[in-house]
């Protein structure tokens, strides 16, 4: 119940969460996407905001339930997130980054629809590298306190710890997707917290809305 757990811990405090798989053009009409349902970027915004957080959710998911106190910019590729994250990170305390960034998009874009034709079997897309927008954004941060996500099926430590310091992030959330009780499409994960300051912490499998409570508990302990 949202309004059992409102507070105003996160009073004063910009805060913006990323949320969802990205689309990357093909054509007007396809895309390459991926399976996030964006449930625990809304479930981190939701929680900020009944803690009294001044939230802007930057999301690919359409006609999400939020409360009217979050302000919502409505992206669809990597491209155009990391604009809309650009013309505000400046001025934000907190940057989430749980929205899924396909790592690669489309070279070419078609103006038009791609059409198939007779004497040709199969077709191939060339991909190419997106900006790593957690990377290009904290690269030369400031005061921001910053969080990325990491999904690992394996070597969830180390590949998170990697994460942490090349993409110059506060903490890593690292999320453990190698069981399907956890990650894409389902309600819960299974986190262990990952920090420059202190040893990781392990937590047990919980709901997205746990997490989210929980990660600004610990942003509101940490900054005390
Ligand atoms: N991320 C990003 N821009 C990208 C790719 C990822 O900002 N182009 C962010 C994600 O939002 C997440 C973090 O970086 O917060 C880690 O994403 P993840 O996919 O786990 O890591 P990658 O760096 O993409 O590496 P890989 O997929 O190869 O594990
Ligand atoms: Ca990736």
């Amino acid at each position: 119940n949202n309004a059992i757990d409102s507070d105003d811990s996160l009073a004063g405090q910009d805060i913006i969460v990323t949320a969802g798989g990205t689309k990357e053009p093909i054509d007007p009409v396809r895309y390459i996407g991926n399976r996030s349902s964006g449930k625990m970027g809304i479930a981190l915004a939701k929680s900020a905001a009944n803690k009294g957080g001044n939230v802007t959710l930057i999301t690919t998911v359409k006609n999400a339930e939020l409360s009217s106190n979050i302000k919502v910019v409505q992206v669809d590729s990597a491209e155009e997130m990391l604009t809309e994250l650009q013309a505000r990170f400046a001025k934000t305390n907190v940057l989430v980054m749980a929205a899924a960034i396909s790592d690669f998009k489309p070279v070419h874009v078609s103006d038009q629809k791609i059409k198939k034709n007779d004497n040709q079997e199969t077709y191939t897309i060339e991909l190419t590298k997106n900006p790593d927008i957690l990377k290009t954004v904290a690269k030369d941060k400031k005061e921001q306190f910053v969080v990325g996500f990491a999904a690992e099926t394996q070597n969830l430590l180390a590949n998170a710890e990697k994460k942490l310091i090349s993409k110059n992030a506060d903490v890593i959330l690292a999320n453990d997707v190698s069981q399907s009780d956890a990650g894409f499409n389902v309600d819960t994960n299974r986190i262990t917290l990952l920090s420059k300051s202190s040893d990781p912490q392990k937590w047990e499998l919980m709901t997205k809305q746990q997490v989210a409570d929980k990660f600004w508990d610990y942003y509101v302990a940490l900054k005390k």
